[in-house]
């Protein structure tokens, strides 16, 4: 884990303050200069120029929010997280679930390993079965040759560890060479080093050399995540902590006997999940694709986490679990040449890519709970339409202030339009007057 022992993810009241006010709070909070964070992010956190050598055509940028998740707690230790999204209110729920899990002690966390799988492809095999006897009996003389391929690897003390062989078909088999990749995502070293073996796999199996890429089903690459929450921090103005957590072992019982509510249950997950993995420029949709094939591994798409109440003296707990394949580096890549992932990097103070899997994925638990809770209770829809206001508002043209208080208007009106909040302006600009709607009052949602 991290060094720094007094850092803190535990900032009140952030949502009050300006931006500049919340690099200075965010830089006291990690050691990371307010100016840093300027230099990273403003111009939305990629150079024009930079951006014409990642891909191809380039016309531009295209910039997203990138803000940061507090209260999280993993193994003891705080984590200010950044998150890159679009949808409002995940940055708002995930930091509320965090701070609802620290009561309880915070998240606890392990991560396999990084290993990383290259698949080579063999069809066209007259006998697997022996294929597979030939194939094994040279599996010293295949790691040498993969080592060889990926030298700065087995440098930095990772490489190719194993291989092994399945038969896929009657005359179509494929072989696997796991990886240890160390900090780095691995697709890279994992494609070479089956690019590397393919001839000679298929020289051995006696068939013809199909495809040689990574899996993306990084299964020997699983992060796990635990929580306990008291019934207490799990209360809400009108229920009981007790009855949220019934609530939300409701909810998940749900996703565990139906694929449909799975699919929206770990969509919840990701929420939190791609948010970090897109801050510290890693590839959301390789994780993606590897947890939603993790998550239907037993022949029916299933949630990724699950919640148990536990009976405690004097009250019970919520507990909750995830586990999904999370291949990130932190290394490497994007992370070279993205100067807001590189600060991202340096905002969590993650020491290897296993740590960054661990609070990605806690963040991903704190975003279920945080989606569970609001759904067992008031709706999904209260908290996010009041986030939602603010986008409203910017649409209709509101600036600084005004954006806060338009929203709180045409919260309070129920009136969360487009149209809504153009007059909600006329009137709080003195241009026009509406009994709709009221000079601000409400307070902003809690988190
Ligand atoms: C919305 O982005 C995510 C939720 O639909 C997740 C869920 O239903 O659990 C609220």
């Amino acid at each position: 884990m991290a060094s720094m022992a007094a850092r803190t993810s535990r900032l009140p009241a952030f949502y009050k303050i300006t931006v500049p006010e919340r690099r200075l709070a965010v830089a006291e909070a990690t050691g990371v200069s307010a100016e840093a964070l300027e230099a990273a992010l403003d111009g939305g956190g990629l150079d024009g120029d930079v951006a014409d050598k990642f891909v191809e055509n380039v016309l531009g940028t295209y910039a997203l929010p990138l803000g940061v998740a507090l209260n999280v707690r993993v193994n003891g230790q705080d984590f200010v997280v950044p998150m890159v999204v679009e949808e409002p209110s995940v940055v708002a729920a995930a930091s509320n679930a965090a701070k609802m899990v620290r009561e309880g002690g915070g998240f606890r966390a392990e991560a396999d390993r990084p290993v990383m799988t290259s698949q080579i492809q063999v069809y066209d095999v007259s006998d697997v079965d022996s294929a597979r006897a030939r194939l094994m009996g040279a599996e010293a003389e295949l790691l040498d040759a993969a080592r060889v391929a990926v030298p700065g690897l087995v440098e930095r003390g990772g490489g190719p560890e194993s291989i092994e062989v399945r038969a896929l078909s009657a005359d179509m088999l494929a072989v696997h060479v796991h990886v240890d990749c160390r900090d780095a995502m691995g697709a890279n070293l994992v494609n070479t080093i089956a690019e590397a073996l393919g001839d000679r796999i298929s020289r051995i199996a006696g068939g013809k050399l199909g495809l040689r890429i990574l899996s993306n089903l990084c299964d020997r690459r699983r992060v796990r995540v635990s929580c306990a929450v008291p019934a207490s921090a799990l209360a809400t103005e009108t229920l009981a902590g007790e009855a949220v957590i019934d609530g939300i072992v409701n909810a998940s019982r749900f996703a565990e006997v139906d694929p449909y509510r799975a699919a929206t249950h770990n969509k919840g997950i990701m929420n939190g999940v791609d948010a970090v993995v897109i801050a510290t420029g890693n590839d959301w949709r390789a994780v993606e694709a590897g947890a939603h094939a993790f998550a239907a591994r037993d022949g029916r798409y299933a949630p990724l986490a699950t919640w148990r109440r536990v009976e405690g003296v004097g009250a019970p707990s919520l507990r909750g679990e995830l586990e999904m394949p999370l291949a990130l580096g932190t290394v490497g890549g994007t992370l070279r040449v993205h100067p807001a992932a590189r600060l991202s990097l340096r905002l969590m103070n993650v020491e290897s890519a296993q740590e960054l899997a661990m609070v990605a994925a806690s963040v991903g638990l704190a975003s279920n709970l945080s989606a569970l809770r609001a759904l067992a209770t008031d709706g999904i829809q209260r908290g996010h339409m009041a986030l939602h206001a603010r986008s409203v508002a910017l649409a209709a043209g509101a600036a600084g202030d005004e954006v806060e208080r338009i929203a709180t208007m045409i919260v309070e009106a129920r009136e969360i339009t487009l149209e809504g909040a153009t007059r909600a302006l006329d009137v709080l600009r003195g241009a026009a007057s509406s009994p709709r709607f009221k000079s601000p009052s409400a307070p902003r949602p809690a988190r």
